[in-house]
């Protein structure tokens, strides 16, 4: 099955609904990261360009629970598209078509009927009469929500520039063959997001290297102590069952020799010290030194690297060298095909000051891109697929 695809002729004269992933990580009132904003403005100017006679954008922003929150209103972005767009965008609170040709809608989950795709939502969403349905929000494609599955029933829908193009960087990863060459970086926090990537992987990649709270569970797995370290107790059969496969697949799996430790996130005074030493009450909050050196060798020897969440909790200085150095490796590496995901990823990239363009591709998607790599079909991406006979 193939998906549909934009074209001049679907277009033209149109009212397009086009479904964006807009959620940006808002601080102190603004904000923080536009990566997630840029990325939709190719599919929008070419919406622009081929005549479409208006665009109505629809986005989600954080988690509001159905509840309207001022602090999560859409309206924040407004401004930020005007620039990159260079043109004027209406701001709607009502689901209703306004006059401006650009307008962006109000965020879909300060009602309750986005999350449970309830038909009654999407048949407010329809209000704003639009013609057609452009999914370009890889980032929201794993969920079955309204304003992703509810709006392409109804409407002849079509892929923008910015899915077409992550299921093209992403897609050669779901072939179950072992891919030489292949290293896969996972951080963050819970085994839950990330085990069926890691378990894809530990058939498919040579080597998988685990930082951030992740690999506390997977160290604990292994038996060492990580003191008074966050990590997932009852995952630690999951994390086991992770460990065999890689072993049986002949696929390494990497783990922290050394780490950073203190007391406190807030501590400015740290420990790098190895993994058998840590006890009692010291926290594990980053990757040490000597793992960092080791891990150069292997993203050097490296065709190809994916890499999601962090090393450790590089929002805090003390914490941020881990995921500093093996961004500033894996970014310095131009031999290889180097493929970043996730929202804290990204956020690395902007405290770090390391250019997207010094990766093959730097992924939208955080959930998303870990299901899709998993080999799910998501429903988002489902729903723009092509039926047999049917015309694209
Ligand atoms: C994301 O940030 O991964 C997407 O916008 C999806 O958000 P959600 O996890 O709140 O559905």
């Amino acid at each position: 099955m193939k998906i549909r695809t934009l074209s001049p002729k679907a277009i033209k004269d149109k009212a397009v609904i086009i479904r964006v992933d807009y959620n940006v990580p808002i601080k102190n009132g603004s904000i923080g990261e536009t990566t997630r904003i840029e990325e939709t403005i190719p599919t929008l100017k070419y919406l622009l360009k081929n005549g479409a006679k208006r665009i109505h954008i629809l986005s989600h922003l954080g988690r509001p629970k159905g509840q309207k929150n001022p602090d999560l209103s859409l309206n924040i972005v407004t401004p930020v598209l005007e620039k990159l767009l260079g043109e004027k965008v209406e701001f709607r609170t009502t689901y209703t078509p306004g006059e401006g040709r650009i307008q962006l809608h109000e965020n879909v989950r300060f009602f309750e009927g986005e999350t449970k795709n309830d038909p009654e939502f999407v048949q407010k969403l329809l209000k704003i009469k639009g013609d057609i349905f452009v999914n370009d929000a890889f980032g929201v494609c794993h969920r079955a929500q309204a304003s992703v599955v509810g709006l392409p029933i109804f409407l002849p829908s079509f892929a923008g520039f910015l899915l077409e193009k992550e299921m093209e960087h992403l897609s050669p990863f779901l072939s179950s063959e072992k891919m030489s060459g292949l290293t896969v970086i996972v951080g963050g926090a819970k085994i839950e997001t990330k085990v069926n990537v890691l378990k894809h992987f530990s058939r498919t990649a040579e080597n998988i290297i685990i930082g951030g709270a992740l690999a506390n569970t997977f160290l604990a797995a292994q038996g060492f102590d990580v003191g008074q370290s966050f990590y997932e107790e009852e995952e630690i059969g999951t994390a086991r069952e992770v460990l065999d496969m890689a072993e049986k697949n002949k696929t390494g799996i990497h783990l922290p020799i050394d780490v950073i430790v203190a007391e406190n996130i807030e501590d400015t005074q740290t420990l790098d010290m190895p993994i058998e030493d840590v006890m009692g009450a010291l926290k594990i909050f980053d990757t040490g030194r000597r793992s960092i050196a080791s891990y150069a060798e292997i993203i050097q020897h490296s065709k190809t690297i994916i890499w999601n969440g962090p090393m450790g909790c590089f929002e805090y200085d003390a914490f941020e060298n881990g995921t500093k150095e093996v961004l500033r490796m894996v970014s310095a590496h131009k031999k290889a095909r180097t493929i970043l995901g996730g929202g804290d990823t990204l956020k690395a990239l902007k405290k770090f000051n390391i250019d997207k363009s010094s990766f093959t591709h730097v992924s939208t998607g955080g959930g998303a891109m870990l299901e899709f790599l998993e080999g799910k079909d998501l429903p988002g991406i489902e729903a723009l697929m092509i039926r047999s006979q049917e015309p694209n």
